[in-house]
Formats: C-alpha cells, structure tokens, sequence
C-alpha cells in the first residue's frame, strides 16, 4: 500500500519524459499465486536527451525477476530496483533499445483492485490511474503512447477465456493442459488503458456495421448462468454506436468491442481500448432484480465508456490535471445520448438534482477543487463529480454559448486536429475559439476556478416606458488555496413571461451581450435594460440550467407559482416548484426548533395537486415534481448550524400535508396507471411506475398505513415497484410486522444474489432516524455483506453516511465514530474505497455544533493512524484544514 509521504504532484512541474516506450510487448503466464510478466519494452530515447541520461520508470509493490538490455542480461551495478521505482543507468548509447522486465504478481492477494487481480477466481485488471506499475515497471504516465503486443498463457481449466486490448491475433494450445492467447492494439495507447482478463465465463455475441461498411464482433462476458441478464447492455451498446455515429461522425475502429463483467469493482466501468471492464451493477439487469432506474444507469454507462474510445482512447490526455479532458466531454456525451433515448427535459432535472446533491456540497467544502486541478497528492481523489458532472456541465455551456453548429465545429476540429495525441484543455478550448473566432480566456476560468459562483438578480419594470431593467451580479466564494475569485463568463438562458404565461416578445436590449435567448453575463455586476416591454413580465433565468450556478433570483411566491404553471421550459418550471419546497422546508425545520406548528402555503400544496393529475405532462416529469427536495438539500441550503432531526421533520410533515389533500386524487392516479401486461423497461413504461411509486409515498404517509405499501410488494411482477413498496415500508414504518415480514421475504429470495441484496442494504441503511446506526452495524455480519467487495461496501455503509441524515449525523457522533472504524479497517486493504467513504465528512463544518465537535474527534482519530493510506490521508488532511 502507498502510505504517504507528502509529495505533492503539480501542473506546473509537468515535463516531458526523456525516453519513450513506443511498443509494449507483454507476456503474461497467469497464476493466481505467482504471475510472471515479462515486458519487452521498444525505448526510444527523445532528441536532445544526454546519451546517459537514466530511464527511471514507475512500479509499484513490484517484486523483479530478472532484468534484459538488449538481449543481454543486465547486471546489478546497471540499475537501482526498488518495489517502486526502477532506475536503469546503463543505457545503451543508441536511439532505440530493448529493456526485458519480468515481474511475478500475486492477482488472488490483490485486494486493492487496482492492478492484476482476480473477481471470483477471474483475472482482470485495471490499470487507470496507476494501476499499470503494479504489473510491471513502465513509464506509467498517460502521455506515453505505446502499441501493444499479449500473449495470456494460462491453464485452461482455470481460464478458457483469454482477452486483451485490441484485436485477437492467434490462439491454440500448450503442454500440461496449457493454452495461449495473443492480441495486437494497433492503436498507440498509455497504459492505463491496457486490460487483460482471463477466466470462465459465459458470453452473449452480436455484430455491428459501422457507417463505412466495417463489421465489429461485439461481446459481452459474464458469469456463466447470467447471460440472458446482459441483453440489454448489448442493445445498450448498439444504440451508443450508432448514435456517435449519427450525432458527432464518430465510428469503431477495431474488428471486435469486448465487454467484461466483474463483480469486485472499485468504480463503475472502464474504457480500456477495445476490452472495457465493467462493474457487473452496470452491465446485469432483468425485470425480476433490476430497477427502471438500473436499467437507465446501464444504458449511460455503456454508453460513457464507448464514447471513451474517442474522447480519451484516440485523443488522451496529457497528465493527469487533464483529466477533465475525457471524462467532463464524455458524460457531457452520456448526458446527450440519455436526452436523446428518453426525455430530455425529465434527464436535465436527474441531471441537475444529481448535481447539487454530490458536486455542490464538494464545491462548498473542503474538498473544493477548480475542474482542472493545478495539484494532487493522489489522483485517485480526484476522480470526483466535480471533474465529472461539473466538468460535463462546462462542456455543455460552451454548447450554449457556441450553438450547436460552431459546437459541433469545434469537436470535429477536436478529432482531427489531435487524433493519436494526448492534449490538455488548453488545446480542447483552443479548437473551439478557433471555429466560433471566440475569445474564451474568461470562459476557461470554470477550469480553473473552484466554487459555485452564486448569481443575485434583482428586476424593475416601469409601465410608462416600457423599460424592463435586470441586476445581475455574481460572486464565486473562495475555496481553499483559493481566496479571490475573478468573474466568470455565465450564459444565463432565458426568456419573459407575460401575463397571461406566454412568451413575450422584447424590443431592444442593452448592457450585456444577448443572443439567441441567452444572456452573457461577464461582469461582476451588470444592468441590462430591455425595452418596450408593454407590462410587467415574470423572468424566467437559467433555463435549463444552462450554467451549473447558485440563482437567488427576487421572484414573488406568487411569480414562481406562476412559472411552475406556465413556464415553457420544462425545466424551470420544475426549478419554480422546487425552490418553493426548499423554501417551504427552510421555513418548516425552523419552526420545528421552536417547537411552532407547521403551517404550509396551501397555494403550493394545491399547485403539487395539480401537477399530479396533469394529464398534459408525462408521468416521469410528474414524479420529478413530486419528489420533494431531500434531506440532504434541505440541509445544504439552510447551510449552517444544520440540525438534521429538524429537517427531518419538516420533510415528514409536508408530506403528510401534500398526501392528506391530495389523498383521493392520488390514489386515482395510482390506480390509473397500474402497469398492465409485460414489463418493458422503455422510458415511458419507467414513468408511469416513478409516478406510480411516488404516489405511494404521499399516500402511505397520508393513510399512516403500510397497507397499501405491503400490496404492493408482494404483488409486484418487478423490481422497480417491490423495491420502491419496500423502501416505503422500511421508512415510513420501520417497526412495522409488514416491513419485518417484507424485508425476511426479501432477504430469503434474493440472499445469493449480491446485487439484489445491495438494494436491501441500501434500504435499511437510509432508514431516517438514531436506531438506524444499530441496524447497519448488525447488518455487517450479514452473510450477503463483506468488506471486501466495494459494491456492497457502498450499499452499506456508503449509503448511511452519505444518504443517511439523522442517522450518520447522530448527536452523540456514534455514527462519525462507525464510519471511521469501516474506514481504518477497509483502508487495509483498499485505501481507494476507503478515501471515497471518508468523503461523507466534507459537509461537517455546517452541522450544529455538538455535531461538529464528534465530526472532528472521529476525523483525528483517522488522521491519527500511523499506517494509514495517501487516499485516506489525503481526503482526512483536506477536511481538517
Ligand atoms: N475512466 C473510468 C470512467 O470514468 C473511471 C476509472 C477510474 N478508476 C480509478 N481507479 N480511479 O469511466
Ligand atoms: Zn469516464
């Protein structure tokens, strides 16, 4: 394990490398023990390098079997070769030269995850960050782009199945009940995306014809038995093809597209050229044990790292600091192919909810960081949803501020311009300021700027000269390292209500830059005037959400309730709704401290009503309506001195207030959109059992009954509806005999099947309230749980630190206390589990302060660890400070 040591890696340090490794000719002789890997690395020294300039490469917990130069053996005075490190001074005096390196791994041992490992005594790899250097010493880096040359000896007993990169070369078989397999890449790649997996598995095959005529072997391997489960993953990965196709012109290159799933996964998926490894979770699902919403997870996944072989395989990344690069542009791509599969509107609010509920509070914590890091102490933290989902949201805005031909311009410019390199943002922004004749200087501080830069509009409107003036101004809090802020270039989508809801027509405008519905805010402060506006119009800003900001917005509750009936964006007509709940919570958990009744605006209760029986609505935007703001969002927007049971009850008592007027309408609804005939998992189906299921929450809290809720579990022909029944019952009714006997019934059916159980997990362990830490702490010892798998690592205890308010949050800090316990014992053997777990303190500094004082004896007590890893070291240190 790589325990700190305080080295930290900075942007401006970045240098080219000396020497590269322009082909990677690897052998690999699999045991679950002892896996010997020799590495014929073709090193070119670079020009203006000193002939005796040393070749240091990266390795990590390596253990060297013997080292060849040129076909000689290299002796000891030669080189330094530590399990970290490997330094050859005796270069050859040459340009090019042959380095031999065999290596012997131990994939049974390998807990971390992160190297060669094995999942259910399968052999895979993943190499992304740096996982390459715990295989065989390289130059471990992404800018060094290398063909690649496997061959996977392995018994074949223990693996008939042998994969890699690329396209199968030859494969047959060798003495003792041995057999080999060899692929070639063509395509230069870094290491990170180098995959090998060996193993017995099962496999469903298809075919796909690329644009120009190629034909492309498609194959998807799971555990045997599961092969029916990976059907839709395949249809999944058709519909990806064709759509980068269609959309931004960009084919398959190489005669086969290998999926593997593994069930020991430490994220999601990996986009590995031609051989993407993924986390079962997202390649697995049938009616019977996968929810709508697993199903939607599997198509933007498969989708995510197919895009990869553009935005990231063909075009990489320079460093690291880059990573933004691949992976904003690529869910910017997922995000697209979602939109364009289901609906658009119904995926921008998931999209936004998802947003503020995991990037917002990292923007607004200790753990801030600008997009594009200037620093790291281990890169894998900073495989986070800012550099993610933020970093989609600043692709997205260049989409705005461009419009969709100059965008789509500047990433055909993109694709040829840098084809085969690996760049920086710089060089991603470049192309589209090159096509548009955009200057985008102050638009690239989203890169480099952290935090949510927070937008306050003010309006006037005069009747007598039909002038309609907005204030905008923005602030961008600091962030840690980072005390001022520069202002930023937001485009704020637009457009005026008039008063009978439609679309006003404006006259002139000055004081800022406006185009196409868009205003172009770049100033601190600016007042931009429309003229011959005739009556007062109500404005609605930032719609859909085209800039990933904080809006304080003068808006009347009268004006908002007016742009949750009327507006013609969809999305902020959901906003308008939305910011009233929040407001209605804030108010509610205040009074509920001063122990004052509840009294909601029965306008907004009303206007929830209505929009449930809006026929002229889809159903799936109807649920995202419904779906009342979170614990979690309540929390995030009171801000400080947060008290979590007050939240808590607040939520509880709208609901109950929503349910009990809406009690009879509801149930109609309900009723109504009853699922008849097979399940499908299509988008609309999906909605219509959102829509369902939401409804049952309201009316189970109005009916203060589980009845209904324990119907529908036991009637349920689907995942989606049992699991939503159960998540009812376990929440509203966690003492109930109906939710012991659903989740014994549960439990009984599903026990064998991890995934399934995560659902149970998940359940049990955001159980609203103090008894809840109990639960999860003897659920530890349930046999479908085990600390060695991230899936249910996640299930468990991610679920109740991070989803869990009043129960991680607990008073007495008991929870702080549970999670730093998991969190020493995991970081033992995967620290990069570990880090991600111990994230769920960075929202500590808002809490109330008895709150505050157990957060930070539980973070000491971490921190205090002599051993502990650089991820958890690194994540404790930051949210200290
Ligand atoms: N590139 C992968 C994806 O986004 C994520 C891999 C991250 N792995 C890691 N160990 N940090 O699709
Ligand atoms: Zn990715």
């Amino acid at each position: 394990m790589r325990t700190d040591t305080g080295q930290v890696f900075r942007l401006e340090d970045y240098r080219p490398s000396d020497y590269r490794i322009t082909h990677t000719d690897l052998l690999f002789r699999l045991d679950p023990h002892a896996t010997l890997v020799t590495a014929k690395l073709t090193v070119e020294r670079r020009d203006g390098v000193a002939a005796n300039a040393p070749l240091v490469l990266d390795g990590d917990g390596l253990v060297l079997e013997s080292l060849g130069l040129n076909g000689a053996p290299l002796a000891g005075e030669g080189y330094t070769a530590t399990p970290d490190r490997l330094e050859i001074r005796a270069v050859p005096a040459e340009k090019f030269f042959e380095l031999e390196i065999v290596t012997k791994v131990s994939p049974v041992t390998n807990k971390a995850l992160m190297g060669l490992y094995q999942s259910k005594g399968n052999y895979c790899t993943q190499c992304e960050a740096e996982g390459f250097r715990r295989i065989t010493y390289y130059l471990d880096r992404p800018d060094n782009l290398s063909t690649f040359q496997v061959r996977i000896e392995a018994r074949k007993a223990e693996a008939p199945v042998l994969l890699s990169n690329g396209n199968p070369v030859e494969h047959g078989d060798l003495a003792d009940g041995w057999h080999y397999a060899v692929w070639h890449d063509p395509f230069p790649k870094p290491s990170y995306l180098f995959a090998l997996v060996g193993g017995d598995l099962g496999s469903i095959h298809d075919t796909f014809t690329t644009a120009s005529g190629r034909k492309v072997a498609l194959g998807i391997y799971v555990e045997h038995g599961k092969e029916p489960l990976a059907t839709y993953a395949m249809d999944a990965l058709k519909r990806s093809m064709r759509w980068d196709e269609e959309r931004f012109s960009r084919e398959y290159d190489l005669d086969v597209f290998n999926i593997v799933a593994v069930s020991d996964f430490n994220m999601g998926a990996m986009e590995n050229k031609g051989l993407n490894i993924f986390n079962d979770k997202y390649v697995l699902a049938d009616p019977e044990t996968a929810t709508d919403v697993d199903y939607a997870g599997i198509e933007a996944v498969i989708a995510h790292e197919y895009f990869h072989n553009w935005t990231g395989n063909r075009i990489t990344c320079r460093d690291w600091f880059q990573l933004c690069l691949k992976e904003g542009l690529t869910v910017y791509r997922d995000h697209e192919f979602s939109a364009d599969q289901r609906s658009r509107p119904v995926k921008r609010i998931a999209e936004v909810r998802n947003l503020r509920s995991l990037q917002f509070p990292e923007d607004q914590g200790p753990l801030a960081h600008p997009v594009r890091p200037r620093r790291y102490k281990e890169i894998n933290n900073f495989y986070t949803s800012t550099v993610y989902e933020k970093g989609s949201e600043v692709v997205r805005m260049i989409h705005t501020i461009l419009g969709p031909e100059k965008f789509r311009a500047g990433m055909d410019l993109y694709f040829e311009r840098h084809d085969g390199q690996a760049v920086t943002i710089e060089d991603f922004l470049a192309c589209f300021a090159e096509v548009s004749g955009r200057d985008l200087t102050q638009f690239a501080l989203w890169y480099h700027q952290a935090g949510t830069p927070r937008v306050t509009v003010t309006t006037s409107h005069d009747p007598a000269t039909g002038d309609f003036e907005v204030n905008i101004s923005q602030t961008v809090p600091p962030t840690p390292s980072e005390a001022v802020k520069k202002p930023m270039h937001i485009p704020l989508a637009f457009g005026l209500l008039g008063p009978n809801g439609d679309e006003m027509e404006m006259g002139s405008v000055e004081g800022a830059e406006v185009n196409d519905g868009v205003i172009h805010l770049t100033a601190a402060s600016q007042t931009i005037r429309f003229r011959g506006v005739g009556s007062r119009p109500v404005l609605s800003l930032n719609r859909g959400f085209s800039a990933p900001i904080v809006l304080n917005q003068d808006l009347t509750k009268e004006d908002r309730l007016f742009l949750a009936r009327h507006d013609s964006d969809l999305f902020n007509r959901w906003e308008a709704l939305n910011s009233l709940f929040v407001e209605a919570l804030i108010a509610a958990a205040a009074r509920e401290k001063e122990g004052k009744p509840h009294d909601f605006d029965a306008a907004l209760v009303e206007a929830a009503i209505e929009i449930a029986g809006n026929d002229g609505l889809e159903p799936a935007y109807r649920a995202l309506a419904l779906s009342l703001p979170s614990e979690a969002d309540v929390a995030r927007e009171i801000g400080n001195d947060v008290d979590p049971d007050a939240v808590r009850a607040a939520r509880d008592a709208l609901r109950r207030e929503i349910g009990g007027k809406g009690r009879d309408a509801f149930r109609r609804i309900y009723d109504q959109h009853a699922d008849s005939g097979p399940f499908s998992p299509d988008a609309a189906s999906a909605g219509k059992r959102s829509l369902r299921n939401v409804l049952l929450d309201y009316l189970a809290a109005a009916e203060a009954a589980p009845e209904l809720a324990a119907l529908q579990f036991e009637t349920a022909n689907n995942m989606t509806d049992r699991a939503a029944a159960l998540t009812v019952l376990a929440h509203q009714f966690p003492e109930h005999e109906a939710t012991r006997k659903a989740l014994a019934a549960f439990d009984a059916r599903y026990r064998d099947n991890g995934l399934v159980m995560d659902k149970w997990f998940v359940v049990q362990a955001t159980i609203p309230g103090a008894a809840t830490l109990e639960r999860v702490k003897s659920l530890t010892a349930h046999p479908a749980f085990s600390l060695m798998n991230p899936n249910r690592v996640r299930s468990l205890v991610g679920a109740f630190s991070s989803g869990n308010q009043t129960g991680f949050h607990r008073a007495d800090g008991a929870g702080y206390q549970f999670l730093a316990d998991i969190i020493l014992s995991l970081d033992r053997h995967n620290p990069q589990v570990a880090a991600r777990l111990a994230t769920a303190f960075r929202s500590w500094r808002s809490m109330e302060e008895v709150r505050q004082l157990e957060a930070r004896k539980a973070l000491e007590r971490i921190n205090a660890e002599a051993s502990l890893s650089r991820d958890v070291k690194d994540i404790v240190e930051r949210t200290l400070a």
